[in-house]
């Protein structure tokens, strides 16, 4: 089918609508990228999908309840929030606290105060990071079956996530980039360190060489290690639940929530739609969640294949088969949902595809920077505008292929002191990069996709950007710190007059697929209840959260509802960060303005 269309596409395009295109091209003649082996786990990858959504949205994976996957990734794949994101909150020079809330003033954030200056004193290092806000710091103890809040020890935290000696929900150190079409990047995070070869229980492909799968063979149990290419989303989807800063208490394990993920009712405190387009058919129409007879246990059963569920046979400390294989389930579950959110239907897309009406001349024009002068396709390339996805990425071994050949580039967004990025290490202490050669991973992130790009700021690693414009004031000075060296492709060529970067914005605005800005299916999602931030006392401190005593260190969070919506969409399109910043929207006029109040079950 897809082949069809890059074959009509192809024949409907004339020789000058390729030249203006210049290697991109519409999503839907891009071949979508196939794990390997998935037959060998899934008999019904249908409901592989059903079942990722169900965690993807779920609260109830969080240790505290509270916290799900799109509690971070809920706006066209990415977070939407002002207060409480900074990662690095204790900040003198700008003296921000705790629990700040964005402003617009403040991007973008490694400029000087006075923006008339010239380039050499233009600039500093601030070090000020727009994260997403995740857990409040606690000692993982237990899981109780039946109930999604883990036992945690309420100790102190990380200082930073600290005031007037009340914790506040930690927040990561790099900004969340959005999971739509994600499932294009040969590797994800910005770093990369999520590995095209999925291991089963980490992000780090073949540098873990301790998990295996538990497999029925020939009526006994045995160990079999597992390896499928072209599975960094079921790599990546398997780092956050145990992740302190994200979703976990300190030292809780995958058995762990394994047994209390199979223990309670999928999606218990969230409402979904009855015409989801994924889990519709099994919405609780009465009340939240799922149909009464919908559990996790089910879902796999329904989804993989018995020898990796079937066996009674408890291990030592208690776990069965399906508990001790539920990484593998879930990684491949959530890879299966995300592979859903494809936004191939941008006017772009339609103008590639030949109809020349798609875009206005000024976004034409803009394609034409794109393609010209400002060099952005060097790094934003095909249909997938990155030049980090499958059809652009030949070699994928990381032994022989540097960080440029996985589509990492060093842009000078940050300097490296800040922010190694690819020439980190992963958790096992290997690089993540070993065909890296002297310092051509460092500072060096991943060409992230530029569709939708108008709903998902901030920008960059950093989230230090707030709007386009001044992401193509950046690339106009050709980075903020170039003086790191190896600066990639392109980027010293870069020229753009101001008319140039009108259009080129334009262009970029073109980008967005309707249904991600109406959420319309596959964007359509079950409700959501995220923490907006920590309630202030009359004092200008925080109020503690008085909820029980395992909380009585803490602050207490301040919530926003992101409503359930089904396969038709919102009739209000989604708020761009830019908006957010200026209050714009509110009356109504776009959904998820973070004013509408909720109070999550606990
Ligand atoms: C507390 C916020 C938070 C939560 C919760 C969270 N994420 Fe993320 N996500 C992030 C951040 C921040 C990054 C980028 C981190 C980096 O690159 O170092 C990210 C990166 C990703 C990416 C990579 C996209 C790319 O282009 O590289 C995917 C996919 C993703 N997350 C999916 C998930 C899934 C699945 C879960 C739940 C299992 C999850 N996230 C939970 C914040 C979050
Ligand atoms: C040398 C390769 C390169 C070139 C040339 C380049 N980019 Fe990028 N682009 C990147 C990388 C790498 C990032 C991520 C940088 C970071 O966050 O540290 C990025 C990030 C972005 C983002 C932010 C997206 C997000 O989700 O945060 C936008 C928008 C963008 N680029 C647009 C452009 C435009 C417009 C041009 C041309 C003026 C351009 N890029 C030229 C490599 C490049």
């Amino acid at each position: 089918m897809r082949s069809l269309v890059a074959a009509i596409g192809l024949l409907l395009a004339c020789f000058p609508l390729l030249a203006q295109l210049g290697g991109l091209r519409s999503l839907r003649s891009v071949s979508l990228p196939q794990p390997t082996e998935l037959d060998k786990y899934v008999r019904d990858t249908k409901t592989l999908a059903v079942l990722g959504k169900a965690l993807f949205w779920d609260v109830q994976i969080g240790s505290d309840g509270l916290t799900a996957c799109a509690t971070c990734h809920f706006h066209a794949g990415a977070d939407h929030r002002l207060q409480n994101q900074l990662s690095s909150p204790h900040d003198s020079v700008r003296q921000v606290t705790v629990n700040q809330v964005l402003e617009e003033g403040a991007f973008p954030f490694r400029l000087l105060s006075n923006p008339a200056d010239n380039r050499s004193g233009f600039l500093r290092d601030n070090r000020q990071v727009a994260g997403s806000a995740g857990i409040i710091y606690r000692k993982f103890q237990d899981v109780t079956t039946g109930t999604g809040a883990d036992l945690g020890a309420e100790e102190a935290g990380p200082a930073a996530f600290v005031m007037g000696g009340l914790k506040v929900r930690q927040v990561t150190a790099r900004n969340t980039p959005t999971v739509i079409n994600a499932l294009f990047n040969v590797v994800n995070f910005w770093d990369g360190r999520a590995s095209n070869v999925f291991t089963g229980a980490t992000p780090f492909g073949d540098s873990d060489t301790t998990w295996k799968a538990l497999v029925v063979r020939d009526g006994a149990l045995v160990s079999e290690p597992v390896r499928m290419d072209n599975a960094s989303l079921a790599s990546q989807a398997v780092g956050p639940p145990l992740n302190e800063v994200e979703m976990s208490y300190e030292g809780r394990t995958w058995n762990k929530l394994a047994r209390k993920t199979l223990s309670v009712a999928p999606l218990a405190r969230q409402r979904v739609a009855a015409d989801d387009s994924l889990l519709g058919a099994f919405a609780n129409p009465d009340g939240p969640g799922l149909l009464a007879d919908s559990s996790y246990a089910s879902m796999i059963r329904a989804a993989f294949r018995p020898e990796y569920w079937e066996s009674e046979t408890l291990d030592a400390d208690g776990y069965t088969q399906m508990e001790q294989n539920f990484p593998l389930f879930f990684g491949l579950a959530i890879q299966a949902y995300e592979a859903l959110l494809v936004s191939d239907e941008s006017r772009f897309d339609k103008f590639a595809e030949g109809d020349s009406t798609a875009l206005t001349a000024q976004e034409r024009t803009g394609l034409q920077v794109f393609n010209g002068g400002s060099e952005c396709h060097e790094c934003h390339q095909g249909g997938e505008f990155t030049a980090a996805s499958f059809s652009n990425v030949r070699n994928r071994s990381r032994s022989t292929t540097p960080p440029g050949g996985f589509g990492l580039f060093r842009t000078g967004v940050t300097p490296v002191a800040d922010d190694l990025g690819a020439a980190a290490k992963d958790s096992f202490g290997l690089p993540l990069f070993p065909a890296a050669r002297g310092n051509n991973a460092q500072g060096v992130f991943k060409s992230p996709t530029l569709r939708n790009v108008e709903l998902t700021g901030p920008f960059f690693h950093d989230g230090s950007q707030a709007t386009l414009e001044q992401v193509v004031d950046f690339y106009g000075r050709r980075g903020d710190f170039p003086g790191d060296g190896n600066l990639g492709p392109g980027m010293n060529r870069i020229n753009m007059s101001a008319a140039d970067r009108v259009a080129l914005v334009a262009f970029l605005k073109a980008l967005t697929d309707d249904r991600v800005r109406f959420e319309r299916a596959p964007f359509d999602h079950p409700e959501l209840c995220v923490p907006v931030g920590h309630a202030e006392a009359d004092d200008g401190g925080l109020q503690p959260d008085g909820t029980s005593e395992s909380t009585r260190l803490s602050a207490a969070d301040k919530w926003a509802l992101i409503p359930a919506v089904g396969r038709s969409g919102n009739s209000a399109p989604l708020q761009t960060f830019e908006e957010l910043l200026k209050g714009v929207g509110a009356d109504g006029s776009r959904a998820h303005t973070m004013t509408e109040v909720c109070s999550p079950v606990r």
